[in-house]
């Protein structure tokens, strides 16, 4: 007999097929986001769970999770949906993908920077809605990438990858990491030791750190003062790192142009004010949404599955 594998949203097909050679797959008819209660009850005997990021995977979750599932695999680097500490508590081994997403990411960090400082989203609501009335010379003039200085915060894999991209830009490249990176990892970029030293140094700002207790609600008010006026800030990290009400006054006084936003705090559910405003570029959450990402993420995913199983380490735990 198979082990019980409890999946709680529809996989890529290549991943689907893997994960159904070793496993009896439980999950859902539908691709819908599922609750708490509908995730206990597919996980109810199962041998180990492989979820996704948004699923409440919370300390209310531990409390009733069946005792036969010992691992929980996410389907993400990204583990703020999961409660560590519970999990640790429970004795739950918890897997993530850390390694295959940072190309995809940095690429989708890049579309942002571009999108939001050459005004992509009004350039194509125009052509799509037949409102293109001509050339002009002042038709939706945007900002400049080539040769503005670019700041990252948190100079992990992506950042490092949005960092090598940019120097394709002629860009003047800072940033803020924990500690000072080796030079040949740095790409020639300035290291700030203080988030404060690195914002007057931003005319594009792209955000790469985990959501934590120290960087909820980060990007606020006396942040966005620091930037230089008319910044550009781009995220592809977590949405709760910012404080949405002080990112929409600033994109709505001017102070800043624009805001590039992959993520956000409460996906899908996010503060309506964005839709509203001409100077965001929105994406719902796409940074590693390429079928070759996705697949290494699922692959990696039940690497930790398998390797739980077969009674080795899990490779890639948090
Ligand atoms: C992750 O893996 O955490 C990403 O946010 C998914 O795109």
């Amino acid at each position: 007999m198979k082990p019980v594998l409890a999946v709680t949203r529809r996989l890529p097909d290549a991943v689907a097929k893997r994960a159904a050679e070793s496993y009896d797959i439980r999950t859902q008819e539908d691709d819908d986001p599922l609750t708490r209660a509908e995730i206990l009850a597919l996980c109810h005997g199962a041998d180990a769970a492989l979820v996704s990021v948004g699923d409440p995977i919370d300390a209310e979750f531990f409390d009733h999770l069946s005792d036969s599932v010992k691992i929980v695999a996410t389907f993400s680097v990204g583990t703020d949906h999961i409660d560590l500490a519970a999990a640790r508590k429970k004795g739950v081994i918890i897997g993530n993908t850390p390694g295959v997403l940072t190309d995809a990411t940095a690429d989708i960090a890049w579309l942002l920077i571009l999108g939001a400082a050459r005004r992509a989203s009004e350039g194509e609501a125009e052509v799509r809605n037949a409102t293109w009335s001509s050339w002009r010379p002042t038709h939706l003039m945007g900002t400049q990438v080539t040769g503005k200085k670019l700041g990252i915060v948190g100079m992990g894999r992506i950042g490092q990858a949005v960092a090598k991209r940019a120097r394709g830009f002629d860009m003047d490249i800072h940033y803020y990491n924990r500690r000072q990176l080796p030079a040949d990892q740095e790409m020639g970029a300035t290291y700030h030791d203080s988030i404060e030293g690195l914002l007057p140094h931003c005319d594009f700002l792209s955000l790469h750190c985990p959501s934590t207790p120290e960087t909820r609600g980060m990007v606020n008010e006396d942040f966005i003062a620091k930037l230089p006026d008319g910044a550009i800030i781009v995220n592809t990290a977590r949405g709760d790192v910012v404080n949405d009400q002080d990112l929409i006054a600033a994109l709505k006084s001017g102070k800043l142009t624009a805001a590039g936003l992959d993520v956000f705090a409460g996906e899908p559910n996010i503060e309506p004010a964005y839709r509203d405003l001409a100077n965001t570029f929105l994406l719902p959450h796409l940074g590693s949404a390429t079928v070759e990402t996705r697949n290494a993420m699922g692959f990696r995913a039940l690497d930790n599955i398998d390797a739980f199983v077969a009674g080795k380490d899990v490779p890639f735990t948090v």
